[in-house]
């Protein structure tokens, strides 16, 4: 039998852009009538006054008003309760303006250069160092990139992500992936001391070093801290090209910086592009009128949510490509937020799948949930829906109606936030106009501010994560390392008294 041909399917969209992609002449992102087309906006349409318990009403958000437009000030004059080693961690502000197009333009030859010499890039992190470059990577390209041809995939390598995790079998699967293949990899971690990252870099670089000798010290990246680290200092003894990790930017407000563009160049995506989402964000953003802010409202909402009693946020998308930009929010907001008994946990979602699952507890269940839409309005391809002999299934009414499954996905968001909505849960929707490279920048500088005034809303540092820094102890002590001796002695005691209960 023949394999499966594609009969009047069309061109993958997706692929064209991917192939497209940095030939383009100028900027074309920078002119009005781009920016018109491609703006987010935020729909609290299902807001208020929900039915049931712990709704919240307009005065409550009015109320918030003056508090955000004072921290609002506060974040843009960089006072209060921002800093980490005496360091106020809002370089993330400026970075949109700061960043030179020749720099853009440096980063980008040096992308092209290794990409072309290479099979497949390897990106190593995990936390801030890792889920901003993974969830742009999956929102701009297909979804099976490293399948396709390199043509179609626009000349890039193939794109892998290790040291997210400490799973033995997915590290060694992903190894097999890399067989026979002449590989770069990227080591990405400010602290440089992150056990994740470090053991998955050790191994790498091992196999690296056994297949190449010291030419694998070319195909070595590290993007640490700009002066300290175990990393930087390899780095130097090496001579590996290094980038930088801002001292002013923690991981999870990375994505901007060499963190996040580098990789993304690596995938043929333009960063030209990103940084213009970005900056447009931030124009919008800085205004102080706040219903013109979606930046402030967002922000206002979910904090008259959380006091209003809701302690989860589904972060719900009808695009596979944006589930992992709700799984970057997952991080951004809990690891933020998540100080002194406070936050709210963020559940990413995809829909509809997700409708079938924990979609009934979100219509029925505890009324402590709010639904946050990641809406794309226009996807890369158009999906047809065929007649059906004898119309067994009731839906040949799609095809009469000229319903293609664009339409129908529209649904997934309309239907579940009219009836979560009146099912006690109030929700919101991001409009994202389609999927491109300036849309995503500018949803990312949108939850960052967002974020970074809910701070201040909750009277703590969103920017350090000590509670992060207590599980790498424990791990660390756990697994013996030297220098946390006390550390593991103490833990030692605690469990000796502690009753070990195993059924
Ligand atoms: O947002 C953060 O700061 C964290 O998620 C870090 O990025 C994460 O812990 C990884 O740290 P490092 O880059 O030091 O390896």
């Amino acid at each position: 039998m023949e394999g499966l041909r594609l009969i009047d399917v069309g061109t993958n969209l997706t692929i064209k852009t991917q192939q497209e992609r940095g030939g383009q002449a100028g900027n074309p992102f920078e002119s009005p009538a781009f920016k018109a087309g491609n703006r987010i906006s935020l729909d609290a349409t299902y807001i208020f006054d929900a039915p049931g318990p712990g709704s919240i009403c307009r005065s409550d958000v009015e109320s918030l008003i003056p508090d955000v437009l004072n921290a609002h000030r506060m974040l843009r004059n960089r006072e209060g309760d921002i800093y980490d080693h005496d360091i106020p961690m809002t370089g993330w502000q400026d970075l949109p303006t700061k960043i030179s197009p020749s720099y853009l333009a440096e980063i980008t030859s040096v992308a092209r250069e290794l990409g072309k010499e290479i099979d497949a890039y390897v990106s190593l992190g995990i936390g801030g160092s890792y889920l901003g470059i993974e969830a742009s990577f999956k929102a701009l390209t297909h979804t099976y990139f490293n399948q396709l041809t390199r043509e179609e995939r626009g000349g890039a390598p193939e794109i892998y992500f290790l040291g997210q995790n400490m799973d033995p079998d997915f590290f060694r699967d992903t190894l097999d992936m890399l067989r026979g293949k002449r590989i770069a990899v990227n080591v990405i971690s400010k602290s440089g001391t992150t056990t994740e990252t470090a053991v998955a870099f050790r191994i790498i670089r091992k196999l690296m070093e056994e297949n190449w000798g010291r030419d694998a010290d070319r195909l070595i990246l590290v993007t640490t801290d700009r002066t300290r680290g175990a990393l930087k200092e390899m780095a130097g003894k090496r001579g590996y090209r290094t980038f930088i990790v801002p001292d002013d930017i923690g991981g999870r407000f990375s994505v901007l910086s060499d963190v996040g563009l580098v990789g993304l160049a690596m995938a043929n995506i333009d960063i030209h592009e990103f940084v213009a989402g970005f900056r447009t964000m931030r124009d919008i953003a800085s205004v102080d009128d706040f219903w013109s802010n979606p930046a402030l409202v967002h922000a206002a909402l979910r904090h008259a949510a959380w006091r209003a009693g809701k302690k989860i946020e589904v972060v719900a998308t009808n695009a596979v490509s944006l589930y992992s930009v709700a799984r970057w929010m997952e991080q951004l907001f809990p690891e933020s937020e998540g100080h002194e008994g406070h936050g709210m946990w963020v559940s990413p979602s995809l829909y509809s799948e997700k409708l079938h699952a924990n979609g009934q507890m979100v219509q029925e269940g505890e009324r402590n949930i709010l639904e946050t839409f990641l809406f794309l309005k226009s996807h890369d391809n158009q999906v047809q829906i065929p007649k059906m002999d004898n119309n067994l299934d009731g839906l040949d009414f799609l095809v009469d109606r000229g319903m293609d499954m664009n339409a129908v996905n529209r649904m997934v968001v309309d239907g579940p936030a009219y009836a979560h909505y009146q099912g006690g849960v109030p929700n919101m929707t991001i409009e994202i106009p389609r999927r491109n490279t300036f849309n995503l920048g500018q949803i990312y500088y949108m939850m960052e501010t967002s974020v970074a005034i809910s701070g201040y809303l909750l009277g703590h540092n969103p920017f350090i994560q000590p509670g992060v820094e207590a599980y790498k102890r424990a791990m660390f002590a756990l697994i013996e390392k030297p220098g946390f001796e006390a550390d593991a002695r103490d833990i030692k005691e605690r469990l000796k008294e502690r009753e070990r209960i195993r059924i």
